[in-house]
């Protein structure tokens, strides 16, 4: 599965292969989205299918969906699942509370619904998605079609008040059209350079109309296993 590896790459999977370990027979699991988590899902396939091991997955985007099935993961929605065991999802971002950015790929909506559900939510991280404070990534809010660049004019006056250095919000584009998530929304990406107060920011960012969800999630990762190029995993 794995052949030669880039050294990115090779971070990339011993930190899956470390997280797919936490996943035991019965388990409901939520699946993230990204270059990271596609490893997961590779390293669970190869856990289903040459170690028979028993659970089920719930996909986070229809690309983690199409993954896992080809992979051998028996795939449920998660008002089948109701509840998750565990998330194992990648990030943009984790700081040193384990707040994070996500939706680099576009998928925060349903990472956010998922990892909530979950007894726990574990990330799995090369070391360059650490950082002291969060904010360099841009920060991804999905917003509805209707009314977008009112919901952008609003999104830049309220950054205004609030303690971050950049102000712009940009429409994510997919080639010369506006990127379309999963659930049918645009994404706006806010380049804020530095986040004061990003447990405010998320609260503040959901209260504007047309904003369905932001990529801040606070409080809710449990654990990071973060992958070194060299092959070596620390836990945060
Ligand atoms: C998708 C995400 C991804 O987890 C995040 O963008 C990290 O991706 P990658 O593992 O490819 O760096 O939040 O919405």
């Amino acid at each position: 599965m794995t052949g030669e590896l880039s050294p990115i790459d090779k971070a990339k999977f011993v930190a899956a292969k470390r997280a797919a370990d936490l996943v035991e027979d019965g388990m409901r699991v939520g699946l993230g989205t990204g270059s990271t988590a596609a490893w997961l899902v590779r390293c669970l396939g190869d856990m289903v299918r040459k170690e028979g091991l028993k659970m089920r997955g719930v996909p986070t985007s229809t690309r983690t969906a199409q993954l896992a099935r080809e992979v051998g993961i028996e795939v449920i929605t998660l008002d089948e699942a109701r509840w998750l065991d565990i998330t194992i999802d990648g990030a943009d971002e984790f700081d040193g509370d384990l707040n994070l950015i996500k939706g680099g790929g576009g998928a925060l909506l349903q990472e956010k619904i998922v990892a909530t559900a979950s007894d726990q939510m574990v990330v799995i991280a090369d070391l360059g998605k650490e950082v002291s404070r969060l904010g360099a990534f841009p920060l991804p809010v999905e917003v509805i079609p209707f009314g977008w660049q009112t919901t952008q004019a609003l999104l830049e006056e309220t950054l205004i008040s609030m303690d971050v250095l950049g102000r712009t919000a940009t429409l994510r584009m997919n080639g010369d059209t506006p990127f379309v998530t999963d659930e049918g929304n645009h994404i706006l990406d806010l380049h804020l350079q530095r986040i004061g107060n990003a447990r405010q920011l998320a609260l503040v960012l959901n209260q504007i109309p047309g904003v369905v969800e932001n990529g801040l999630f606070i409080d809710i990762c449990d654990t990071v296993v973060v992958g070194h190029g060299d092959g070596r995993v620390e836990i945060r």
